[in-house]
């Protein structure tokens, strides 16, 4: 079982032969259970279908995976808002300045394709080996379409790795001028509160225990600053002070400043 994984259980399934030696290796690697079909005794079910990969929640009954060419993201990239959504002023977007990203929790990949969309070359760290297999399938998908792989090619590039030891890991010249961290949100006692992918992810990966670490070394790290993504009323990711935030109706992004910039 990969090391940052939660205890809940996983396996991989795969009825095709397409992809069978792909879900093979990945289950193999990852010393997780292949079988051909769906079985109940898993909580979370990582499925290499014809179509594509998802991770389906037994008991949400429901899958989550990775869509650049439909759906929620390609509406936000039409309609979005552009460089005038909270997002854009938080990274610090202005006309003819288009910073270079480090999206250290990369997740399902959400900002960091609406951040390229406005025109940021994205760096993106995930720990969760599964969470980057949902990533590339979707990215592989993205460049077989037109719009989105202008967005993808030469944009968006994934590394499946502790951010902590990549960003450790950076010299002078490889560090990107934004860090951008939107971590876990704290969990809600009503679960109704939490969507329902985000429920998906906390069954994954159970709590986060590194975002203090990973916030100071983001701040060791950004050329000119870092951006936390955080719930409106949450209190700040740690006991060091923002700068300033930026609010939108239901989030705030906490910005601070690099010694740096
Ligand atoms: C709330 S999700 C991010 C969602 C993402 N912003 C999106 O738009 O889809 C948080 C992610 O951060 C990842 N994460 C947390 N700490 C990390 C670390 N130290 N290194 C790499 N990934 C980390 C978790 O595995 C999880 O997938």
């Amino acid at each position: 079982m990969p090391n940052n994984q939660h205890k809940t259980s996983l396996c991989i399934i795969c009825d095709n032969d397409t992809r069978h030696e792909q879900a093979s290796s990945f289950a193999a690697d990852h010393q997780l259970p292949l079988l051909n079909k769906q079985d109940d005794t898993f909580e979370l079910q990582l499925i290499f279908g014809d179509e594509r990969i998802e991770l389906y929640d037994r008991q949400l009954n429901t899958s989550i995976y990775v869509d650049f060419v439909s759906g929620a993201l390609a509406h936000r990239q039409q309609f979005g808002g552009g460089r005038g959504q909270a997002i854009a002023k938080a990274i610090g977007l202005k006309q003819g300045k288009n910073p270079e990203v480090l999206d250290v929790t990369a997740g399902l990949a959400r900002d960091a394709y609406i951040l390229a969309t406005l025109g940021c070359h994205i760096t993106l760290v995930e720990q969760s080996p599964i969470l980057c297999a949902l990533i590339e399938d979707g990215m592989k998908r993205g460049l077989e379409n037109e719009q989105s792989a202008q967005i993808l090619s030469g944009q968006f590039e994934l590394h499946n790795q502790n951010a902590i030891d990549y960003m450790s890991k950076l010299d002078e010249q490889q560090r990107a001028d934004v860090i951008y961290i939107d971590p876990m949100y704290p969990e809600r006692k009503k679960s109704a509160l939490v969507k329902k992918d985000m429920q998906i992810l906390q069954r994954l990966l159970g709590k986060n225990k590194n975002d203090g670490e990973l916030l100071d070394a983001a701040l060791n790290c950004a050329r000119e600053r870092v951006v936390v993504k955080r719930p409106s009323h949450a209190p700040c990711l740690t006991e060091t002070k923002p700068a300033t935030s930026i609010n939108s109706k239901k989030t705030r992004y906490d910005i601070y400043l690099t010694k740096s910039s």
